[in-house]
């Protein structure tokens, strides 16, 4: 059987990223060109000056891609942009540098949800996985327990009511006096600390919904109180509740279903105390997966392997394929 070439396109946050997939399964090539420092300096993503670094950085990226894959514009078999969810500016350079490609060079476009992305990461790092499996996705704007019932069949089992787990560390690490983007930060200094401070946990009858914003308003109420509390107690007595949120849940969500499989995805599950931690879980009637780390947070090539798996189900899009920040799995 002929190979089949994706080209995936990742502009939703702050990463402008251009990679090249084969059989949905291959990186060939996975420009990443992040836009951190930019940022760092205004503490957060700041969405007009992302885009117009999306706008300057694209056709450089893709060129970058192509020449790392060893290939030409006519071997692509399918142009698979991220269209949502994600900052509406960003997300509209890469769909329309994906729809003016299209039509240039006459090739598919389909269109990928990011957080379809994110679960495909899995993909790329184990070439024996495959659906059904549950997928705990934490990331910066999202977290959800998916049923993953096939390539693009997904089942939301639960999610947060608030705050997205990323944005809880990412507070954490600036109350705490850690610059943007603070998670990794958050993880290295909670290595230094004792998680012997109590922290509350938000549990929801008969649900696997998760909430995040009483924890961050009591880690913000206890550093203020505290002047000489630990920081790296703190984030290591965060890091303890969170996860333990987490795994409760994914304990609950792998019982309902009987899934054997759990695979994890998302910016925040480069976290080392979550890996070890669900790690634990693996016994013989469930295997783990987690993405390897360079593929947690945003990147194309988790983008142009989703987009493998659509193109093959037959989903296509037209030219008038739109940015959708709020876009659902
Ligand atoms: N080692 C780590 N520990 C904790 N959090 C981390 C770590 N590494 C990255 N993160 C967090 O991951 C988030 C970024 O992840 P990701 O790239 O998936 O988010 P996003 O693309 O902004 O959001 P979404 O994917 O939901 O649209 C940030 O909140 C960042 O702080
Ligand atoms: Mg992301």
């Amino acid at each position: 059987m002929k190979d089949i070439l994706t080209l995936g396109i990742e502009t939703s946050c702050d990463e402008t990223s251009v990679a090249v997939i084969k059989n949905g399964r291959e990186i060939l090539s996975n420009i990443i060109d992040t836009q951190i420092p930019i940022h760092e300096k205004y503490g957060g993503v700041v969405p007009e000056i992302a885009s117009r670094n999306h706008v300057e950085a694209i056709s450089r990226v893709t060129k970058l891609a192509l020449k790392e894959a060893g290939i030409e514009f006519k071997d692509i078999d399918a142009i698979t942009p991220t269209y949502g969810p994600g900052l509406v500016g960003a997300l509209l350079v890469g769909v329309s540098y994906a729809k003016a490609l299209s039509f240039a060079i006459n090739k598919p476009l389909v269109g990928v949800n990011h957080i379809q992305g994110h679960i495909a990461a899995n993909y790329l790092t184990y070439s024996e996985l495959r659906p059904p499996f549950i997928c705990l996705l934490i990331s910066g704007g999202n977290t959800q327990i998916v049923h993953v019932k096939d390539y693009t069949e997904f089942e939301i089992l639960g999610k947060t009511r608030d705050d997205a787990i990323g944005e809880a560390f990412d507070k954490v690490a600036r109350v705490v006096g850690l610059e943007y983007p603070g998670g990794p930060k958050v993880d290295k200094l909670a290595k230094e600390g004792e998680a012997n401070i109590k922290l509350p946990k938000t549990h929801f009858e008969n649900s696997l919904d998760f909430s995040f914003s009483g924890i961050k308003t009591a880690v913000i109420n206890i550093n203020h109180n505290n002047k000489d509390i630990k920081k790296a107690d703190l984030c290591a007595s965060f890091e303890k509740a969170v996860t333990e949120v987490l795994i409760e849940n994914v304990q609950k969500a792998l019982k309902q279903t009987n899934a054997k499989s759990l695979a994890i995805a998302g910016g925040v599950s480069a976290n080392s105390y979550i890996r070890n931690e669900i790690l634990k879980l693996q016994n013989e009637n469930l295997k783990i997966y987690m993405p390897d780390m360079k593929l947690c947070t945003d990147n194309a090539a988790m983008i142009a392997s989703a987009g493998y798996y659509n193109f093959i189900s037959g989903k296509r899009d037209n030219l008038d394929l739109n940015a959708i920040p709020n876009l659902k799995l």
